[in-house]
């Protein structure tokens, strides 16, 4: 499987007056391509400073991003919206829907901000993505006449409308109850093995473990256990690539 994302040695120190609060202490990490993660850890320990880094949201202080072997430190203004409306999309806790504007109008958004015309390839996978997410009976409803639950599968729908090469979804499911966070989770897992979506998803919710293949813990900062089901060996990638066998190949 090919590497989508990467991050080395990613550091970020907010200001806060004379004082710098360092929330990422040195990550490094490697998504690939059709993956579904989760990053768990306690509240205050870096997961939304890395999910905004990743989504080109906030620079980093040191370190490198790499989406599609592209880094994203020195790109500027125009190059990082442009990553940010083709190549990311991204769910939070608070469903961030437009008030005024109908779920479909909602959804709409996005092809809008991208300027595609009405008629294109992603017609079809746009309907497809409202049908699995199950809303197709809700497109003339505003926000304040869905649920929880509704509203947050609307947002998804508008975050995967353009087909996105990762989906960030940070605690996508903070805002939910149980039931409406397990329709919401198991939703994610379908649009990853449907649509081969690559999700990396935050929670301190233990029971989201339980979708997901590969999970990354973190703490104050740093990652500090990660079940990637390829460790990342660097000296057999760079020194003999063709010789080598097993999963490794597929990267
Ligand atoms: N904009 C900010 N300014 C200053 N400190 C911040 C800011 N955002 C986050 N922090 C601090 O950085 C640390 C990590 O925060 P955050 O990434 O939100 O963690 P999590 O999402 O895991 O709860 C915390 O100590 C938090 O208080
Ligand atoms: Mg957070």
């Amino acid at each position: 499987m090919k590497t989508l994302l990467e991050t080395i040695d990613l550091r970020k120190t907010y200001r806060v007056g004379k004082i710098g609060v360092e929330a990422l202490r040195g990550v490094s990490l490697r998504i690939r391509e059709g993956e579904l993660a989760a990053i768990m850890g306690p509240s205050g320990c870096g997961k939304s400073t890395l999910m905004h880094v990743l989504g080109a949201m906030t620079k980093a202080s040191s370190g490198t991003v790499l989406i599609n072997g592209r880094d994203i430190a020195g790109m500027n203004d125009p190059e990082l919206t442009a990553i940010r409306r083709d190549k990311i999309g991204f769910v939070f806790q608070k469903f961030n829907l437009l008030p005024t504007l109908t779920a479909r109008g909602n959804i709409d958004i996005a092809r809008h901000i991208k300027g595609s015309g009405v008629k294109n390839g992603n017609d079809d996978h746009r309907a497809e993505i409202i049908k699995l997410l199950m809303i197709e009976d809700k497109m003339a409803r505003r926000p304040f006449e869905l649920s929880g639950g509704e509203q947050q599968r609307v947002a998804i729908a508008r975050a995967v409308a353009n087909k996105p090469a990762i989906l960030l979804a940070d605690e996508p499911t903070g805002s939910l109850d149980s039931r409406n966070s397990e329709i919401v989770l198991n939703m994610f897992q379908e649009l990853n093995r449907r649509f081969k979506q690559t999700i990396i998803l935050v929670t301190h919710n233990p029971e989201l473990v339980t979708y997901t293949d590969r999970l990354i813990e973190m703490r104050d900062g740093v990652i500090v256990s990660d079940n990637d089901p390829i460790p990342w060996d660097p000296e057999s990638e760079l020194v003999q690539p063709s010789l080598t066998i097993g999963p490794a190949a597929h990267r």
